[in-house]
This record gives structure tokens, C-alpha cells and sequence, in this order.
């Protein structure tokens, strides 16, 4: 069975109702600047198999905004940290287009080989923040074809369109087709 490397409950909670063997290794590390989650992911899954060995996955995710040019993508972490849901709103005022995407990059080390794993969601960011549930950016994130935010949404209906669910749907295809229990 694959371990999670992540500092971020709320990550393992989300994959574990689909992969619910999941372990979590809860652990923090060092993540480069990189312009895409997909370089990130590669330097990740290196240096952690000198620390952690084989057979672990990392999740690696950001959201990215049409009308600032992608804006916050691969600093997401660092723009939640510093400018938060409320300066998200802020610099969307009188945007009129409001389309935002989130994508996750699923690491996984296995037998000594790095794969990738993506999920997509498409929606867009909400005129204000709504929901207590979930984590980060979900009180302003509107997936398409919805009307409600992730935070208003449970982890199952979360998982069911989410970014994220997406990706874990496919390592259980992976798991499935190398044999992993
Ligand atoms: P990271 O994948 O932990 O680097 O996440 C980057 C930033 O995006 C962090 O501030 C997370 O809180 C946020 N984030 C990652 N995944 C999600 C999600 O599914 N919903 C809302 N925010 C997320």
C-alpha cells in the first residue's frame, strides 16, 4: 500500500475515501519554485525517496485564474498563506470573466520509477467566500455545474467533480494495474 507524504490532513481525508487503505505520512518538504506543479513534483518525488525509500505518493496542487493570467498557480500555497480567500476577492473586483481551474499533480514512487498522475477541475471564483467544509481556496471555488462552493459541498460530492478526485481515481486504476494492495 502507498503512503501520502503531506503536512495536509484534509488531502489524505479527500483520497482516502476512494483509496481507503491510504497510509499518511504526516511530514513537511522542501518545494522548489518551479513554473510548473509538474517540475515541483518531479524534485519532490527525488528528495523524498532518499528520506522516505519507495512506494509513497505526494500531491502536489495550485489554482489558476484566467483573468490574472494564471495567477496564483504554482505560488498558491504562498498566496494563501499571505493573501488569503479575501485578497483572492480582492484583485477579482470588477473582473467580469471569473473562470479558474484547479489541478493536482499526483507524485508516485514506485519499484524505484516516478509517474505522474493529473486531475482538472474547471469552474470558476465565487463573488464571495460561502461554506465552512473542506480547506484553502474551497469557499471560493464554483465547479462547473454547480452552484456551490466546495466548502458547501461534503469530502463525497468534493470528490465526485474535484481535481483531486480525479487524480486519485486514476492511482486506483494504477494500483489496480500493478498490483498494488
Ligand atoms: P499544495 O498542494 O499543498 O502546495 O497547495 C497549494 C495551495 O492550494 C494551498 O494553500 C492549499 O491550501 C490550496 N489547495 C490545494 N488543494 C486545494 C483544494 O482541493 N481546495 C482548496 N484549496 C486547495
Amino acid at each position: 500500500m502507498f503512503k501520502l507524504v503531506t503536512h495536509n490532513r484534509h488531502k489524505y481525508e479527500e483520497m482516502r475515501k476512494i483509496v481507503p487503505g491510504l497510509k499518511m505520512v504526516d511530514m513537511e518538504y522542501p518545494e522548489i519554485q518551479a513554473n510548473t506543479l509538474e517540475e515541483v513534483v518531479d524534485f519532490s518525488l527525488e528528495y523524498l525517496s532518499k528520506v522516505i525509500g519507495e512506494n509513497f505518493i505526494i500531491d502536489d496542487s495550485g489554482l489558476f485564474i484566467e483573468a490574472l493570467n494564471s495567477f496564483p498557480g504554482v505560488y498558491s500555497a504562498y498566496v494563501f498563506d499571505t493573501l488569503g480567500n479575501e485578497g483572492i476577492l480582492k484583485l477579482m473586483e470588477e473582473k467580469e470573466r471569473r473562470e479558474a481551474y484547479f489541478k493536482t499533480v499526483v507524485g508516485i514512487r514506485f519499484e524505484g520509477i516516478n509517474y505522474k498522475l493529473v486531475g482538472i477541475c474547471h469552474g470558476k471564483i465565487a463573488e464571495e467566500p460561502k461554506g465552512e467544509n473542506g480547506f484553502g481556496y474551497d469557499p471560493i471555488f464554483i465547479p462547473e455545474g454547480s452552484e456551490k462552493t466546495f466548502a458547501e459541498m461534503s469530502t463525497e460530492e468534493k470528490n465526485r467533480v474535484s481535481h483531486r478526485g480525479k487524480a486519485i481515481i486514476k492511482l486506483a486504476g494504477f494500483m489496480e494495474r500493478f498490483g498494488v494492495h
